[in-house]
């Protein structure tokens, strides 16, 4: 597994989808930036998940709200109470690790070891640790008693455990004083709840509607790794769906079943890849979760959550901000706070998923190759034109061609290198076509259509290469 992220975290620098963030300075640790490709691919899926959402269902519009917001917004919400992880140090390296990981990671082992009495003491105390009065002491005290050590240097000299808030602060304005604290947004959710009412009135929805939000949101994460599954800057793509109490459970269930269809029907990754996990342990919203899996190469892990949050958001926002937060359903005239559910997917986390799913490694023509499978519609660049030669007028023809057909998507142009050496480069890009223009283009207007999967070639007319791909970009 570590070799192929290896494969993977070095072809996305080396081809320009991701590079580590200001790499020149040593980098930014769980930070990076998205180059050329890696853009146009992020742009790819941005769209698609919005256009999915919002114009495919005629009861859900789209918001873009500001990364900060009043400091009470976090209040209400209860992030600056309860958006904390449990961590503890080791005194003798002072590294930093999860408390709950390790029992975890500890239960897991205990279960892989067969050691099956031990297992069940340990996990019933682990599940009373939520109720302890004190629960930082009773996960310190479970570590302690079961004499775990930690993962990468074996000692076990542990400090207490304490909350870490993974909400990012800033001073806003000239005075640096608690009242000038404001937090960068750890979810987007939060913009919506507090639009609620604007979005209503505005657009005259009726519940039960949804408001779709694609933004960046921040968490400072303690545990790091794994390219750009965790990071602390990343983009939400996310969808409330307000629905009338009583209604939750039927709602949940049906965009449970849509969310899942999408990352295979929509996305192109491979079903066999996406698995469900329900939530034991719910975070301090929702009264029901579950995640959306994939199989990374270095493990099974969520790329989206599916949470029942009940009426808690606009509740409290009610009850922080003193606006009423009620809908009147004009039929019945019933008032009512609604109940959400929320799909909450992340962006990068889809890209880390398909790059995983695409990359294959092959032989064709005899000669051994890499190529990204993407769909049509995800791959950055959807067709290259290649002159077979750049003398006798095919290299003019070519970049004519090009021009044409970047009115209708993005195109590469590439006249360096024998043929097989210009496909190789597109194949490991994940281009799912190549256009070369011959000698027969010239004299009979006809080119070659070579396709990147099974690379078969089809002598199509000029004039309708456009339409060709276009097609099967849908
Ligand atoms: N509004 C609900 C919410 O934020 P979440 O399960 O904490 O729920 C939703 O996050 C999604 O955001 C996750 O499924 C994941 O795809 C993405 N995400 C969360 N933390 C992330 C991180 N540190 N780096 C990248 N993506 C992250």
């Amino acid at each position: 597994p570590d070799k192929v992220m290896h494969k993977l975290v070095s072809l996305a620098k080396r081809r320009g989808f991701i590079y580590p963030s200001s790499e020149i300075y040593e980098g930014l640790s769980s930070c990076f930036d998205y180059g050329p490709l890696g853009s146009e691919l992020k742009k790819n899926i941005k769209e698609l998940w919005w256009n999915t959402m919002t114009r495919r269902h005629q009861n859900i519009v789209g918001i873009d709200a500001s990364i900060l917001m009043n400091p009470r917004v976090w209040e209400a919400s209860g992030h600056v109470a309860s958006f904390n992880d449990p961590m503890i140090d080791d005194r003798t390296t002072k590294r930093r690790y999860r408390a709950d990981h390790l029992i975890e990671n500890h239960i897991e082992k205990l279960r892989r070891d067969g050691k099956d009495e031990e297992l069940q003491k340990v996990q019933s105390a682990y599940e009373n640790v939520a109720s302890a009065e004190d629960s930082n002491r009773a996960l310190y005290e479970l570590i302690i008693a079961e004499k775990i050590k930690a993962p990468d240097t074996g000692s076990g000299d542990w400090t207490e455990v304490r909350q870490f808030n993974l909400m990012f602060q800033c001073n806003m304005g000239a005075v640096a004083d608690k009242s000038s604290i404001v937090y960068l947004r750890p979810e987007t959710a939060q913009g919506i709840f507090v639009n609620f009412h604007n979005v209503r009135e505005s657009s005259r929805m009726r519940v039960p509607f949804g408001i779709a939000q694609i933004g960046k949101a921040f968490r400072n994460e303690i545990v790091k790794g794994n390219f750009i599954f965790r990071m602390v800057e990343f983009e939400q793509m996310e969808m409330q769906y307000f629905v009338k109490p009583g209604t939750q459970k039927g709602a949940f269930e049906a965009w449970r079943e849509e969310r899942f269809a999408w990352y295979s029907t929509a996305l192109g990754l491979r079903a066999e890849k996406l698995h469900w996990y329900k939530h034991d342990k719910l975070a301090h919203y929702a009264d029901l979760a579950y995640d959306i899996k994939y199989e990374f190469p270095f493990g099974i892990e969520e790329i989206e959550g599916i949470h029942s949050r009940t009426d808690f958001d606009l509740k409290q926002h009610q009850e922080y901000s003193g606006k009423n937060m009620e809908y009147i359903d004009q039929l019945t005239n019933e008032r009512f706070i609604p109940y959400v559910v929320e799909t909450s997917a992340g962006c990068d986390r889809l890209f880390l998923a398909l790059l995983a799913d695409a990359y294959r490694e092959d032989v064709v023509d005899g000669e051994e190759r890499v190529m990204l499978k993407l769909a049509p519609k995800v791959a950055p660049v959807k067709a290259a034109v290649l002159p077979l030669m750049k003398k006798g007028g095919m290299g003019e023809k070519a970049a004519q061609l090009r021009d044409e057909l970047s009115e209708s998507f993005l195109v590469q142009y590439d006249d360096a290198g024998s043929i097989g050496k210009r496909y190789r480069r597109q194949d490991e890009i994940g281009t799912p076509f190549c256009i070369t223009v011959d000698h027969q283009s010239l004299e009979e207007g006809t080119v070659t259509v070579r396709f990147r999967d099974s690379a078969a070639q089809e002598r199509i007319d000029l004039s309708r290469v456009r339409e060709f791909i276009c097609e099967k970009l849908v």
